[in-house]
């Protein structure tokens, strides 16, 4: 029995708002979740894998009444409709347990009586909310949400308002919940603990605003008529409500609860972190064992929206790669806990080097000389292993040790970079054994016999370890090796598979793609793809979060490549660790006057006192695009002047011919960390 979830697993997506189309950025996190649940199944736990839709707030009022339907019609076409939310999950192949759309009866009524506790508690009182408020946006906003002092959606002016409004006494709960951050297993990565603590619970927590009264599509608070119940409390219950938490439409609470992890996004950390964990705690229930904060895909550097024009469409994706692929290359490419820049090429270059190279042609070359020496079944009689075929036949069988350490800590990349060193070998393995020599030589078909076996063995058990990420790739491996047992306790030895296993031949598993002509063909779609003036889910998580995330402005991807340039003569080690590379973040930024390529940084270096940089690259950059960035710096370089400004230091960049992009780094890696 796994010691640490005891055989159940209790794991969850964020619930999406079903305002627009969902795009692959919001994939990532459920394909995420979809492997972790796959791989706990395939170990023998019993679990539960809940994701949703989050259907209430203003934002589904205002779209609902532009397109002249209800709220719930609105809703409904999204999420069940013609290529909505429940369409895209069968797509990703996602096998969740229970879904829950935050419009379900059930739902709503559990949500009623929980605001109801909370204020019989005495942790939920009356009061005035008082903000900005736009009035034909009918939204409140703080002042550090204006965009040139105006409303961030429609440009409009504000003007200082109140409103009665109820709240939650989160401030009473900031001790323990730093005291739960502080942990170290609450909020991982361990970057993401930082960031709560420094931004959002030492500047001190605020009661938090949970009724509104400015719209209507929301749990309504039953005891006091023409407040709804803010949608972050309507949601973040999902995660028990779905349960039978406050209801009787499930009894799965005692079973699952508490959550063994969330996996949410990065903008929505602090509401998983912080609010969540109060509100636990107001009503005395247990805590979630886990939040994971994953980063974000972005799409050519810049942040995925339907404003920008660049969401990438997963239903075209899928059709033209295959789900797997898909699914493959999310988890293989990026580092799950932080961003990760999508682009065609490195999607393209990711089927092509991965699949279709390495996996593939270990596949086809194993199979096609199991049926062109031995007519497609292996003979009873082999050779036992030679010392040779230690270094494989150890990599095979150690592998799921070395991918489960991976798993455990959501480390996808890593764990199928494992399975790739296995499967990089095998394909060493056989330019070793040279079988078509062996096969030239009749005594020593024992011998080719043995060297094919550990050849589909060894994918028989890469294969095997694949299955949570790409499941049909994975059955249609072992159908082709002749394999029937997909087993957790199979992938730990090596020699199940029967002696005189019988393959089946079939075509490419993930043909090669002419890389060129396939990139012309997707920047043409994406060319084509107008953009849609209307802001993605995710901004609205912005607003809410009253965080600007956009990414800084990129110079278009030219696709003729400058040549590489001239290599530099070796360093000793000891000159480079002479060079001090800091993370800082972007305080300020300016064009420097009189200057075309100058801009002038103030930066955050982790010292407490702001750096001065300035830094020759203008022409690439707009000075607004780069505040709040997280960028690298030589700090221990000599001051210098320049047009009679002092620069004390330089900030890393990449350039080849015409293009630049200054080194952005994850924006949870604090100031001051120190490259190495
Ligand atoms: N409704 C809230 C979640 C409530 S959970 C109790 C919400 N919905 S959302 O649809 O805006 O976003 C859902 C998830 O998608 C978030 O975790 C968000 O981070 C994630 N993503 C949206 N765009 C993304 C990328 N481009 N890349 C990765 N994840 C992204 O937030």
């Amino acid at each position: 029995m796994c010691e640490q979830c005891k055989n159940k697993f209790y794991i969850t997506t964020p619930i999406y708002y079903p305002s627009s189309r969902l795009h692959i950025g919001h994939a990532y996190c459920t394909v995420a979740t979809d492997v972790m649940a796959r791989y706990k199944r395939m170990q023998g736990c019993e679990v539960m894998f809940l994701t949703g839709t989050d259907e209430h707030g203003q934002k589904i009022e205002t779209k609902a009444r532009e397109s002249g339907v209800t709220p719930q019609q609105f809703v409904d076409n999204i999420v069940e409709g013609e290529r909505g939310v429940k369409d895209l999950w069968k797509l990703m192949n996602i096998s969740y347990d229970r879904f829950i759309r935050t419009t379900d009866d059930y739902h709503v009524a559990s949500i009623q009586k929980i605001f109801k506790a909370m204020y019989d508690k005495g942790d939920i009182y009356k009061g005035y909310y008082e903000g900005l408020y736009c009035t034909p946006c009918e939204s409140f906003w703080t002042e550090s949400q204006l965009v040139d002092g105006k409303c961030p959606d429609c440009g409009r002016e504000v003007k200082p308002a109140r409103e009665e409004a109820y709240f939650f006494r989160l401030s009473k709960y900031a001790d323990r919940v730093q005291a739960l951050l502080e942990t170290g297993t609450f909020l991982e990565p361990a970057s993401r603990v930082n960031e709560m603590i420094n931004n959002f619970i030492k500047p001190g927590l605020e009661d938090l605003c949970v009724s509104r009264t400015s719209f209507t599509w929301g749990v309504p608070v039953d005891f006091d008529p023409g407040h709804v119940v803010y949608v972050w409390v309507d949601a973040l219950f999902n995660y028990m409500t779905a349960l039978g938490f406050m209801n009787e439409k499930y009894h799965d609470l005692d079973k699952f609860w508490p959550a063994d992890v969330h996996f949410v996004g990065k903008e929505i950390v602090r509401f998983h972190s912080i609010i969540w964990p109060a509100f636990l705690m107001s009503l005395e229930l247990p805590l979630p064992k886990k939040v994971y904060g994953h980063g974000w895909l972005n799409f050519n550097g810049e942040k995925m929206s339907k404003s920008r024009g660049n969401v990438v469409d997963p239903y075209l994706l899928a059709e033209r790669y295959g789900v797997d692929a898909l699914r493959f290359f999310m988890l293989r490419t990026f580092p799950f806990g932080s961003d990760g820049n999508f682009t065609n090429e490195s999607l393209i270059n990711c089927i092509n080097v991965d699949l279709a190279n390495d996996l593939g042609n270990l596949l086809s070359r194993t199979v096609a000389m199991v049926q062109k020496y031995f007519g497609g079944r292996l003979p009873l009689e082999q050779e036992e292993d030679e010392a040779k075929d230690d270094e494989l036949v150890t990599m095979a069988c150690d592998l799921v040790h070395m991918y489960t350490e991976q798993m455990e800590k959501f480390a996808f990349q890593n764990a199928l970079g494992e399975v790739f060193k296995v499967i990089a070998r095998a394909n060493k393995y056989i330019d070793e054994n040279e079988p078509w020599k062996l096969a030239k030589d009749e005594s020593r078909k024992p011998r080719l016999a043995r060297v094919m076996y550990n050849l589909l063995e060894t994918l028989r058990i890469c294969g095997g370890l694949l299955t949570p990420f790409m499941p049909e790739t994975a059955a249609e491996i072992s159908k082709r090796i002749g394999s029937d047992d997909d087993s957790w306790e199979s992938m730990g030895f090596f020699g199940t598979l029967p002696r005189d296993a019988a393959v089946q031949a079939g075509p490419a598993l993930f043909p090669r793609i002419d890389l060129a002509k396939e990139l012309e063909y997707l920047d043409g779609l994406l060319a084509a793809q107008s953009p849609a003036p209307e802001a993605g889910p995710s901004e609205q998580n912005e607003a809410e979060a009253g965080k600007d995330a956009s990414a800084a402005a990129q110079p278009q991807n030219d696709k003729t490549e400058a040549p590489l340039p001239e290599p530099l003569p070796e360093i000793a080690f000891d000159d480079f660790t002479k060079v001090e590379m800091t993370v800082v973040k972007v305080l300020a930024c300016e064009n420097v006057k009189k200057s075309k390529k100058l801009l002038k940084f103030q930066l955050d270096d982790g010292t407490g006192t702001p750096r001065q940089i300035l830094s020759g690259i203008a022409k690439f950059y707009k000075p607004e695009d780069l505040v709040g960035k997280t960028l690298v710096a030589v700090t221990n370089l000599a001051p210098r002047k320049m047009m009679g400004q002092l620069s004390c230091g330089m900030l890393l960049s990449a350039e080849r011919g015409e293009q630049l992009h200054l080194l952005m780094l994850d924006d949870a890696i604090p100031a001051g960390s120190r490259l190495c």
